[in-house]
């Protein structure tokens, strides 16, 4: 099976019953190791986790720590982006050269890359002069 067809396959697990709109996610870790993650959506509603966050949280809770390729689906009108945050959250375990395939349940595909995704992104780099505990 694919990464799509993964993706797909765990976006029916998706809890979603405030947006009605249900998220698969599917990685590859540079392990080898495929790792799932669907929406889980909360009554109070900031509490809901991404799909990606979720299969970003699977990976690392199974010992992989960087991302080789991820697939997103949704059933909507253009392949689904990740949001704002999803993008920061890729970026904490991809390279930049790391490929995104946006799906949507109807078929249609895009692949950007997690730089494409995030231009400009913060990284570690920016704190070289912090002083952890200090002033
Ligand atoms: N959602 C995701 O899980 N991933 C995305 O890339 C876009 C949005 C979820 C969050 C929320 O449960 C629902 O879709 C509507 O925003």
């Amino acid at each position: 099976m694919d990464l799509i067809s993964h993706a797909a396959a765990v976006r029916l697990n998706a809890h979603a019953p405030y947006s009605g709109f249900k998220v698969g996610a599917a990685l590859i870790s540079t392990g080898g190791a495929l790792h799932l993650g669907c929406n889980v959506e909360n009554v109070a509603y900031p509490e809901g986790t991404c799909a990606e966050a979720g299969a970003i949280a699977a990976m690392v809770a199974a010992g992989d720590s960087r991302i080789a390729e991820i697939a997103v689906i949704a059933d909507s009108p253009a392949p689904v982006p990740p949001c704002g945050g999803c993008r920061q959250k890729l970026a904490e375990f991809a390279g930049g050269d790391v490929v995104v395939t946006m799906a949507t349940t109807a078929g249609a595909t895009l692949r950007m890359t997690v730089a494409e995704l995030l231009p400009g992104r913060f990284d570690a780099s920016f704190m070289d002069s912090a002083a952890p505990g200090g002033a």
